[in-house]
């Protein structure tokens, strides 16, 4: 018997389920939609008249939103209605990096995809197929099911008999081309042992994305692979920067070094730019849990291989902060310097696991004075992130907070305050706008001697260093 999707429920309205969900509704205008969240604040922005509250920022979202919000796709807080009006349920809630107990600090944290199950038990009526949008850990499927088999259905007498299959169907997107990447995925996956449901979700995907490109396999495959895809790309991260540092030391260049290996097919030319360390909710997270997935099973050597790939994250972090350190002549105590960027990349206003929050907080734990800018992040986001350090609502920062050799940030939306008195500037996120700086027009408003640290290499270094300004850009050795 076929089944045909009609009305779909997603719980979890954050970066995955919101453009994830939005791009369905794009496609499928048949297809009724609702997106359900416990947290009210989002669901109030998702459903804002002002596009520029959407909590999420992707390229290409707010356009979809305009198109199909209030059509086919609607943001709510009523969890219980909508799933129990729905024929397939998605779930796309956080799975952090537990903190406490059995596994802390490196298994992930199920407590919310285990309560979106029982609320699914409870709410659902009739066949449902349940979806594991969120990644998880190998046989969490198990772990659905089981509650979703046994848990008492309170008014199964009003709904009919329940009956449930599950999925998985891990995303791939990335945060920042999050709308390209679903419109043109270079694979949708799809685990699951009933062909019947697996037919079901293909009959979705394949309003848009070619046949061929939709892979399906056993539940287990799929839930590993989405873990391992993260922690190959996080590793090829870990790789190029370990080598930036050789670069900075040997002589050689990294952007060359990058571009030589790259025109190896075997290698390819993707994802070898070396940066200040991988951000991002998931590539640490899923890392940890594949390396607590392998110490479970007794595979220790595996689990210390991939707790390499987080160790040189780490390292390069701090490596760079102690750079900055050195050039500013082995103190920064009172120094102004500004920081480019606070998102984890370009395109994004997300700063979860942000290089520059590491950054940051090692700068101020030296008694600096961060002037932070970024495009699109606010500063209470800002504020969040740096926890304890205090904040200067000072426009510029005045003697006297200089004399107190305590470190202290502000957060401006402003490009001139920026380099005003800076005694350094630290590009941390590949936004375009900051390769469009014309250095020789801002040089007299910083602090002589004034540093640029070009952690993504985006800048013309000719003209940074034409203005009279030093530079230093990561992995580059040629000026040893
Ligand atoms: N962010 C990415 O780039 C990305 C990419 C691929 C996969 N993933 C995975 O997708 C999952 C979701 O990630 P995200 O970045 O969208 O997370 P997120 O934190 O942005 O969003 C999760 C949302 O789920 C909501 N939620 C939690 N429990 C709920 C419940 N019981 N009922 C209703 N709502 C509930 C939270 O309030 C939150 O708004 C994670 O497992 C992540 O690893 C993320």
């Amino acid at each position: 018997m076929k089944t045909s999707i009609k009305n779909i429920c997603c719980i979890g309205a954050g970066y995955v389920g919101g453009p994830t969900m939005a791009v369905i509704a794009d496609q499928c205008p048949e297809i009724t939609i609702n997106i359900v969240d416990v947290n009210e604040q989002r669901i109030k922005d998702w459903n804002d008249k002002d596009y520029s509250k959407l909590p999420v920022f992707e390229p290409g979202l707010e356009n979809i939103i305009k198109r199909c919000r209030d059509r086919n796709l609607h943001f709510s807080t009523n969890v219980k209605t909508h799933i129990s009006e729905a024929d397939m349920v998605f779930i796309s809630v956080n799975t952090p990096t537990k903190l406490n107990g059995v596994g802390a600090g490196e298994a992930s944290d199920l407590k919310w995809v285990e309560a979106c199950a029982r609320e699914v038990a409870a709410y659902a009526s009739g066949y449902t197929i349940v979806v594991e949008k969120s990644t998880l850990p190998v046989k969490t499927a198990e772990v659905i099911k089981t509650i979703l088999n046994t848990s008492n259905h309170p008014s199964n007498s009003e709904r009919g008999r329940c009956s449930f299959d599950i999925l998985s169907n891990p995303e791939f997107l990335a945060e920042g081309t999050a709308i390209s990447d679903l419109k043109y995925p270079e694979r949708v996956l799809i685990g699951g042992e009933n062909q019947q449901a697996i037919q079901a979700l293909i009959d979705i995907y394949k309003r848009w994305v070619p046949t061929e490109k939709i892979i399906s396999t056993n539940t287990w495959s799929s839930e590993l692979s989405k873990l391992v895809a993260n922690a190959f790309l996080a590793q090829r991260i870990s790789s190029i920067n370990s080598i930036s540092a050789l670069c900075e030391v040997t002589g050689a260049d990294i952007k060359e070094v990058s571009s030589a290996i790259g025109f190896d097919s075997r290698i390819g030319k993707k994802f070898l730019n070396s940066g200040p360390g991988f951000g991002g909710s998931c590539f640490k997270k899923d890392i940890l849990n594949l390396v607590y997935l392998s110490k479970q099973l007794g595979l220790q050597s595996v689990a210390n291989y991939w707790e390499g790939v987080l160790e040189i994250n780490k390292w390069q972090q701090h490596r760079i902060s102690k750079i900055i350190i050195e050039k500013l002549f082995g103190t920064i105590s009172s120094k102004k310097i500004s920081i480019l960027g606070f998102s984890f990349k370009a395109n994004t206003n997300d700063t979860r696991e942000s290089a520059s929050i590491s950054i940051c907080k090692d700068l101020l734990n030296e008694g600096a004075l961060l002037c932070i800018h970024d495009p699109k992040v606010n500063f209470s986001q800002v504020e969040k992130d740096l926890e304890d350090f205090p904040t200067s609502q000072d426009k510029i920062y005045a003697s006297e907070e200089k004399k107190l050799n305590q470190g202290k940030w502000k957060f401006t939306k402003n490009m001139e305050e920026v380099f005003e008195g800076s005694d350094a500037v630290v590009v941390l996120t590949e936004w375009s706008q900051y390769s469009e700086i014309k250095w020789e027009n801002v040089v007299s408003k910083m602090r002589a001697p004034a540093w640029v640290f070009d952690t993504r290499s985006i800048l013309n270094s000719d003209s940074v260093i034409n203005s009279g300004i030093n530079y230093w850009r990561l992995g580059d050795g040629s000026n040893i």
